[in-house]
């Protein structure tokens, strides 16, 4: 068991959950990356504390942060898989949902995972083999069957404009389909969700590696379902375009994405023009 890079893990996502819970509703700096993609000067605390981190204990270990250099390494035997703040556009307006979300990754699999919500004090952890928990509890997906009683949660991509990651059309066809569907706008504390049951289901396109990372090995371990809905580009080893949830819901989920992408041809990779 991967236990001193879980302990590591942990120490990281709490250490900086502590900067992001003090900063929660104070003055801090925000700075446009995009038209609607905001970083605030508070990721990039986090960022800073969970590399000095795990560089302390892991001096050799590649890290792959959303506010490092972001070069992908796939190759890196030992890899750290880093959102420091997900659910930065929540925190930028005081609306208290958001987490860290850290991962290890050795010889390109996930081994241990870490999603912890600062303001609900609830860590979300697995290792691989070993079983997923909520704090000191052990968590599994929820055991619901049918589309039409599921909760299921989404989220759209700060560039709507390409088509191979416009959610809306999945998501006007899902409404029809499931009993309601949350937008919560963290995508990491989502498969958290799921992991624990609170969410039967999810998908999303056009996530990130640091997005998913962690909540991939928590849903995995606590019997849910990860599909990768789009080949995967050969600069990543982890989906960026996700269907998670209990094996039940992923399947069905599965099903109806793969109805409408089908009339509407898979959508592919192309330049977008904004
Ligand atoms: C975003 C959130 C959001 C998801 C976006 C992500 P950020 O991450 O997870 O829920 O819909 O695709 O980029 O920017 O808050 O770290
Ligand atoms: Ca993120
Ligand atoms: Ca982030």
């Amino acid at each position: 068991m991967k236990i001193k890079e879980l302990k590591i893990a942990k120490k990281a996502a709490w250490a900086a959950g502590k900067i992001i819970r003090q900063h929660y509703e104070k003055d801090f700096a925000i700075r446009h990356k995009g038209s609607i993609n905001l970083v605030t000067e508070v990721d990039l605390k986090a960022q800073d504390k969970i590399e000095k981190i795990i560089r302390k204990a892991f001096p050799k270990d590649y890290i792959l942060g959303e506010e490092g250099p972001q070069t992908k390494r796939i190759r890196a035997t030992r890899r750290w898989i880093v959102d420091p703040l997900d659910g930065t556009t929540n925190f930028a307006h005081g609306y208290p949902h958001f987490c860290v979300s850290i991962a290890f990754e050795k010889n390109r699999k996930l081994e241990v995972g870490v999603i912890y919500d600062p303001m609900r004090d609830e860590t979300f952890w697995a290792v691989r083999g070993k079983g997923a928990y909520c704090d000191e509890r052990r968590i599994h997906t929820s055991s619901t069957d049918q589309l039409r009683s599921a909760l299921l949660v989404t989220g759209f991509p700060y560039n709507l404009y390409r088509p191979e990651t416009n959610n809306l059309i999945l998501f006007n066809h899902m409404i029809f389909k499931a009993q309601a569907i949350r937008r919560d706008g963290t995508a990491a504390l989502d498969l958290a969700y799921v992991a624990c049951g609170r969410f039967d289901g999810f998908w999303e396109l056009g996530l990130c590696a640091w997005d998913v990372a962690a909540g991939i090995l928590i849903i995995t371990e606590a019997g849910g379902q990860c599909i990768d809905l789009q080949p995967r580009n050969r600069h990543e080893l982890l989906p960026s375009a996700l269907i998670a949830g209990n094996p039940h819901i992923a399947e069905s989920l599965h099903e109806e994405i793969k109805k409408i992408w089908s009339f509407q041809s898979t959508p592919k990779r192309k330049k977008s023009k904004k």
